[in-house]
C-alpha cells in the first residue's frame, strides 16, 4: 500500500497580476473534477475587484480560508493549491506560502513576458531551491515569439528553459501543441463559454490536417520549430529539474482551455511529492510516524466579533488527527489541535486527518506564531522553514490622537507578531520603530487596522528605502555606522540590519565590506 504522503502534490502558482492565475487555478479544478463548469471563482474574483473599498470587503467577509488552499483530485493524486496572494494582498505572505510548498508552476502572459512580480516570486524559489514549472498562457491571443519568450526565461531569470509542449500558431491561428514527450501532436475545439474540458484529438506532425487548420505556411513554420525544439535543445531531466537548473515549458490557453490538460498530464509525472525537512533533530521524512507541521502563515480574522485567527500549517511528516496532543516548541508545552479545516473545491470542511505534504488550518486563540513547530514523540521538533524576508516598504507611523499611543504600540507589536509588519530600531529612536512590509498596499491595510481594531488613528511617512539587508558577521549596529551604512537598526531580534536605499546602494556596501554577508532572509528568533 503507498502511503498517503506519496499522492500528495503540494504547489503554487507563480504569476504577475491579470497573467491568469485565477482562470488556470479554476481550469485545474475543473480538471480536477472539482467543479463542474469553469465560471465561479473567476465571478467572485470580479465581485471583489469591483468593490472600491477592498478592506470593507475583506472585513466583511470575515475571515477567508477559501484563498489559502485549494484542494483537487486529478488521476489519482491528491493536489493542494497553495494560493500565493497577489494584487492589493502581495505582502510577506505571498513570500512564505512558497515556504511550504513543493514545487511552483510559473505563469508567463505570452504577449508581455517575464513581469515584475514573477520576477521577485521566481527570485524567492530558486533561493529555496523550490522547482519550477512554467506555463506559457494567452496563447489564442496575438503573442511574442515563443523563442523569444523562453530567451527572456533564459536571460532575465537565468534559468534554462525546456520545451515541453510547442504551440501551433497563436491568436485566432492557435488550435493546438505539439507534445514533446509523446511526438504527438494535440489538437482543440472550442467548447461553449469554455466552462467544459475541450475535446483533443491526437496526431503525428506530418497529418495533412495540421496544413487544413492553419494553412500550409503556418503548418511549415510549425514543424521546423519542432524540428529546432526538438534537436537543438537540452532534452528534460527530472534531476535537473528538481535541482532548479531547467524549467520545463507548456504553452496554452486557461481561458479556453487549450493546452491544460497535456500541461496537468505531464505535471503529475514531474511534480515531485513532499519530500524530507531538515529540522533540529536531522532529517523528517514525510513517511514518519511521528507527526511535525510548521506555521506559515497566520490570518487574523477581520470580524470584530470573533478576534480568533486561523494559523495555516504545513504538515511535514506522519498524520495529522483532529483531537491530537502536540509539542509546540517555542512555548515548550504540550497543546491539543481541536479544530482544523480545508477547503475541497470552494467547500470548507472540517478536516479530522491529514498526511504529509496537506495544509490545514487550525483555529488560533493566539498561540501560533509564523514559524511555529508543532510535533509529536520526543524529542521535539524545531522546523526553520520560514524565514523573515526583506521588506520592500519602509515607514514611520505619526499618531494623530496623542491620547491613543498605548493603543498604537499594542496594535503595531500585536500586528509585528503575526506578520503583517517588520519593526526595525534606529538606536535611540526605540519607542518610534521603522515599520517595513513587502507590498505597499500593506501599509493602508496597516493604517485601517490600527483605526478599527486599536482605535488609533495613524499617518504613515515613508522612508525612502528599499532594501533590508540582515550583515552576517557584524555584531550591532555600531559597526554597521563605523562603515557607513546608510541607515543601520536592529530587528525584533536584536540582528543588526542595514537599510539601503537602492540596489546601486546595496552593490557599493557589500564591494566595501567584504568581510560581511548581506542577507535578504533571516531566521525568526
Ligand atoms: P490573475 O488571477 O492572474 O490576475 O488573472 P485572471 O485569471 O483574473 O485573468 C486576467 C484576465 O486575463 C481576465 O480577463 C482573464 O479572462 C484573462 N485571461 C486569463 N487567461 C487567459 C487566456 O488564456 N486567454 C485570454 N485571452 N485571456 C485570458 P478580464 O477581462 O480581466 O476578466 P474577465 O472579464 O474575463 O473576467
Amino acid at each position: 500500500m503507498p502511503h498517503e504522503f506519496e499522492r500528495r502534490r503540494t504547489f503554487a502558482i507563480i504569476a504577475h497580476p491579470d497573467a491568469g492565475k485565477t482562470t488556470l487555478t479554476e481550469k485545474l479544478l475543473l480538471y480536477g473534477g472539482a467543479i463542474h463548469t469553469a465560471g465561479a471563482v473567476h465571478a467572485r474574483k470580479a465581485q471583489r475587484a469591483a468593490t472600491s473599498d477592498w478592506m470593507e470587503l475583506e472585513r466583511k467577509r470575515g475571515i477567508s480560508i477559501t484563498s489559502s488552499v485549494l484542494q483537487f483530485e486529478y488521476g489519482g493524486i491528491r493536489y493542494n493549491l497553495l494560493d500565493t496572494p497577489g494584487h492589493q494582498d502581495f505582502s510577506e505572505d505571498t513570500y512564505r506560502t512558497l515556504t511550504a510548498a513543493d514545487c511552483a508552476i510559473m505563469l508567463i502572459d505570452a504577449a508581455k513576458g517575464v513581469e515584475e512580480q514573477t520576477k521577485k516570486l521566481f527570485h524567492v524559489c530558486r533561493q529555496r531551491g523550490t522547482p519550477i514549472v512554467t506555463f506559457v498562457n494567452k496563447l489564442d491571443r496575438p503573442a511574442r515569439d515563443p523563442f523569444a519568450l523562453m530567451s527572456e526565461i533564459e536571460e532575465v531569470l537565468g534559468m534554462r528553459t525546456v520545451p515541453r509542449t510547442w504551440p501551433i500558431g497563436s491568436g485566432e491561428d492557435f488550435k493546438g501543441v505539439y507534445d514533446v514527450d509523446s511526438k504527438g501532436v494535440l489538437t482543440f475545439d472550442r467548447t461553449a463559454k469554455n466552462a467544459s474540458r475541450v475535446p483533443m484529438q491526437t496526431s503525428g506532425i506530418d497529418d495533412p490536417k495540421i496544413d487544413q487548420l492553419v494553412g500550409e505556411q503556418l503548418a511549415k513554420n510549425f514543424r521546423d520549430e519542432v524540428e529546432l525544439v526538438t534537436g537543438a535543445g537540452d532534452s528534460f531531466d527530472q534531476e535537473r529539474f528538481l535541482k532548479g537548473e531547467i524549467s520545463p515549458v507548456f504553452f496554452g490557453s486557461a481561458l479556453t482551455n487549450f493546452g491544460v490538460e497535456p500541461f496537468l498530464e505531464a505535471f503529475q509525472d514531474i511534480c515531485p511529492q513532499p519530500g524530507a525537512r531538515v529540522t533540529n533533530v536531522g532529517k523528517v521524512e514525510p513517511g514518519e510516524d511521528r507527526f511535525a507541521a510548521f506555521v506559515f502563515k497566520v490570518q487574523a480574522n477581520m470580524d470584530p466579533n470573533h478576534r480568533d485567527r486561523i494559523a495555516f500549517v504545513r504538515i511535514v511528516s506522519g498524520k495529522f488527527e483532529s483531537g491530537m496532543w502536540v509539542n509546540h516548541y517555542r512555548l515548550g508545552k504540550q497543546i491539543r489541535l481541536a479544530r482544523a479545516e480545508q477547503l475541497f473545491a470552494q467547500e470548507r470542511q472540517t478536516v479530522h486527518e491529514a498526511w504529509a505534504g496537506d495544509v490545514v488550518g487550525l483555529h488560533d486563540p493566539g498561540i501560533f506564531r509564523i514559524g511555529d513547530t508543532l510535533s509529536t514523540g520526543s524529542p521535539p521538533v524545531a522546523i526553520d522553514a520560514v524565514p523573515r524576508f526583506s521588506p520592500e516598504f519602509f515607514a514611520r507611523a505619526t499618531l494623530l490622537d496623542p491620547l491613543k499611543r498605548k493603543q498604537m504600540q499594542k496594535g503595531i507589536d500585536e500586528l509585528a507578531e503575526e506578520g503583517t509588519l517588520q519593526l526595525f530600531f534606529q538606536p535611540g529612536r526605540e519607542k518610534d520603530p521603522i515599520l517595513g512590509v513587502v507590498g505597499v498596499l500593506q501599509f493602508e491595510v496597516l493604517a485601517y487596522r490600527l483605526q478599527h481594531e486599536y482605535g488609533a488613528k495613524v499617518t504613515l511617512d515613508r522612508l525612502p528605502y528599499s532594501f533590508a539587508r540582515w550583515v552576517d558577521g557584524a555584531k550591532d549596529t555600531k559597526e554597521l555606522e563605523a562603515r557607513r551604512i546608510p541607515l543601520a537598526v536592529t530587528d525584533i531580534d536584536g540582528k543588526p540590519v542595514a537599510l539601503l536605499r537602492d540596489e546601486w546602494e546595496l552593490l557599493r556596501m557589500q564591494r566595501d565590506n567584504e568581510q560581511w554577508k548581506f542577507l535578504e532572509t533571516a531566521p525568526i528568533g
